[in-house]
This record gives structure tokens, C-alpha cells and sequence, in this order.
């Protein structure tokens, strides 16, 4: 059994695993989001064809089995719709973990977003014991995406010279980090 829950409560979004049904729902919100995605988000250079999100979509299924990574789309829980997706990517380093998100252009400002990390946060920090720090990265110039760690009790680690890789990138990122200690510390206030 897979270490994350497959479902995770989020306020007004609930998380859930990805699975081959939601493909229909997650190219929709894609294609919906497309302008602002392809802006910032490298995996999102083009539109996604079905069989190719299909593809993704089970290789995705496949590392959350094996624990490789977790991947999450939210849903609405108002209506039921797919308003975006996150999920922790083991991008740096053994003890840490990255989580990445976004949020259907129709939907933003919401609270979806910080919602939605702030549910990755304590499931990995929750399931994953050997965890010891959270990192969110994004561009500089991403002003609405670096509010989301800094209301979810991360703090600024360093600023990175990285790749521009996207029409929005600048060649510099912000990397927020949250420690053990300073999560386990948030819980007890
Ligand atoms: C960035 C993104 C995930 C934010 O999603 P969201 O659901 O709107 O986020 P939230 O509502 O939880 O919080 C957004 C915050 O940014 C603020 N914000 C929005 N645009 C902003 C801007 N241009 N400058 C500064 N702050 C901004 C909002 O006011 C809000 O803060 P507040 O709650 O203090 O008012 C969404 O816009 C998105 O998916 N963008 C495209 C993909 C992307 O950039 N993903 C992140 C890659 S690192």
C-alpha cells in the first residue's frame, strides 16, 4: 500500500489520487488553464493530447504505487469539478521532498492553491517520518505562486540562478523551505 492516503481534506478542495477516470476532467481543466500554465509550468510547452495525458496520467498511478512520488488532482467540493492539481516530487535531495501545484485559471484567488499545498504538507510530513524538509520553488517574477509557502509558514531559503525553460521564466527562482522542527512547532500553537 502506497505510503500517501489517496485522498486528502483541504477545506474547500478535497485531493485525490490521480487516476485513468479523471482524464477527461484534468484535460478539460488543463485546456481551460492553458495561457497561464504554459507561462509558467515546463510540462505545459504544448497542449496535452488525451492519449498523451493518458500516458502521464499512468505513469503517474505507477510512482504513486511505488512511492515514487505523489501526485494529487483537487476537487471541488461545491461542485464536484477538477480546479487544478499538486503533488511532492523527489527533486532534492534524500530528506526532502518538492511540492508543486496549480490552480484552473477560472478558480484562482480562491485559496485553492495554499489549500491544497497546505494538505500536501501534512500528509507527507505526517506519513513520511523520515521526512526532514518541504521545499517550493518558483520563478521570480511568479508573485502570486511565492505567496502561497509564505502563508503556509515557509521562509525564503535562497534565490537560484535556474534554466528559463517557460515564456514567463526569468532565469531566477525563490526556493521556500520548511523544516520538521518548524512544522511539528506550527502544530502544537
Ligand atoms: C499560482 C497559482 C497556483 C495560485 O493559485 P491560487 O489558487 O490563486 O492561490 P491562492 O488563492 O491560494 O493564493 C494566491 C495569493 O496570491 C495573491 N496574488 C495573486 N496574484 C498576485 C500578484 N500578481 N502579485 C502578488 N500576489 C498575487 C492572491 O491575492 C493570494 O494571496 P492572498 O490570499 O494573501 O490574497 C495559480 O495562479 C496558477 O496555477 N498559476 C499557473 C501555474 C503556476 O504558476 N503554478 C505554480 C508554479 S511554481
Amino acid at each position: 500500500m502506497p505510503l500517501l492516503p489517496d485522498r486528502l481534506i483541504a477545506g474547500p478542495v478535497e485531493l485525490l489520487r490521480w487516476r485513468e477516470k479523471f482524464v477527461d476532467d484534468l484535460l478539460a481543466a488543463t485546456v481551460a488553464s492553458y495561457a497561464e500554465l504554459h507561462e509558467w509550468m515546463p510540462w505545459a510547452s504544448t497542449i496535452p493530447t488525451k492519449a498523451a495525458l493518458r500516458e502521464v496520467v499512468d505513469a503517474g498511478y505507477a510512482s504513486f504505487e511505488a512511492d515514487q512520488e505523489w501526485q494529487y488532482l483537487f476537487r471541488e467540493v461545491e461542485t464536484g469539478e477538477v480546479v487544478g492539481g499538486g503533488g511532492l516530487h523527489k527533486r532534492v535531495g534524500p530528506d526532502g521532498l518538492e511540492i508543486g501545484y496549480w490552480v484552473r485559471s477560472d478558480r484562482t484567488g480562491c485559496g485553492y492553491a495554499t489549500a491544497g499545498a497546505g494538505a500536501l504538507t501534512d500528509a507527507a510530513f505526517r506519513s513520511l517520518p523520515k521526512l526532514q524538509f518541504l521545499e517550493i520553488t518558483m520563478d521570480k517574477a511568479n508573485h502570486a505562486s511565492a505567496q502561497i509557502p509564505r502563508k503556509l509558514g515557509f521562509r525564503l531559503d535562497r534565490e537560484v540562478s535556474r534554466d528559463i525553460v517557460t515564456p514567463g521564466h526569468t532565469g531566477r527562482g525563490l526556493v521556500w523551505m520548511l523544516n520538521r522542527s518548524t512544522w511539528e512547532s506550527s502544530r502544537l500553537i
